[in-house]
């Protein structure tokens, strides 16, 4: 697999607010390419608070406008063990900053159950997944959305837990020691089976991890981000100017 892999192209942008437009414009082009040759959009989504601005962006006119939003098929990567009205829950986010603004069919929005048993609802998932994927080894998503933690963590696989091994499953179960809880996420192999995964990453605070992720050693159980590379997709990260101080000092 490794040989196929793609290099990230890292974008960088001068501050949060010109790379949620430029993220927001990225999921248009690619909605409109993918309807298109395919007559579908397939997206997952992230949670986090990155985000929240691309997909306000997305509800209102200017990017959302050009969506054919019927055939749009919104998934997320990763979901809290919550219910969808609270305030931790990945769904209730997106639901809030678009889904419940643009004329997307609810039986289009696939979220992951929150309520329950993380393993059983991970496979629920799965089935829903396999279903509308159907044939393929792996989901081939048209786009998953990411954001990447201060620990360099993405979706819910975090450092040092069982998922990272994952070589089969499509969605799992993952105990989050230092969280006290668990998280229904994507694995790695069904991200990187994806046309197109875009990072999103702000902040200064998330500047040294960027470096260890992107210029460091490869060491994916330290920093699950780094397993993220699609083997017949693009890889981009659009970084703003304070997250990517590391990249550009001294690389
Ligand atoms: C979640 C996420 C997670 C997130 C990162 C970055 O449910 O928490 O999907 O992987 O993207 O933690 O989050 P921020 O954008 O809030 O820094």
């Amino acid at each position: 697999m490794s040989s196929a892999e793609t290099e990230p192209n890292v974008l960088i942008f001068d501050d949060a607010e010109s790379l949620a437009r430029a993220a927001a414009a990225r999921v248009a082009e690619l909605a409109r390419e993918s309807i298109d040759a395919r007559g579908l959009f397939t997206v997952a989504l992230s949670g986090g608070s990155t985000p929240r601005r691309v997909y306000q962006l997305l509800a209102g006119g200017e990017f959302g406008e050009g969506i054919d939003w019927p055939n749009v098929h919104v998934f997320f990567g990763d979901e809290r063990m919550v219910p969808p009205d609270s305030a931790e829950s990945n769904y209730r986010m997106a639901s809030e900053a678009l889904l419940s603004h643009v004329p997307i069919p609810p039986e289009n929005v696939h979220r992951i159950e929150g309520v329950g048993d993380a393993a059983a609802n991970a496979s629920r998932y799965e089935s829903e997944l396999r279903g509308l994927f159907k044939g393929g080894e792996w989901p081939r998503l048209d786009q998953v959305l990411l954001g990447m933690g201060d620990d360099g963590h993405t979706a819910s696989l975090f450092p040092g837990t069982n998922v990272l091994h994952e070589t089969r499953l499509w969605v799992a179960p993952n105990w989050v020691e230092k969280l006290g809880a668990w998280r229904v996420t994507l694995t790695a192999p069904a991200v990187n089976a994806a046309r197109h995964v875009t990072f999103l990453v702000t902040g200064a605070g998330k500047a040294a991890r960027l470096r260890e992720v992107l210029k460091g050693a490869r060491d994916p159980s330290r920093l699950p981000s780094q397993l993220i590379r699609p083997h017949d997709g693009t890889l981009e990260w659009f970084v703003d100017r304070a997250a990517a101080a590391g990249l550009e000092a001294g690389s």
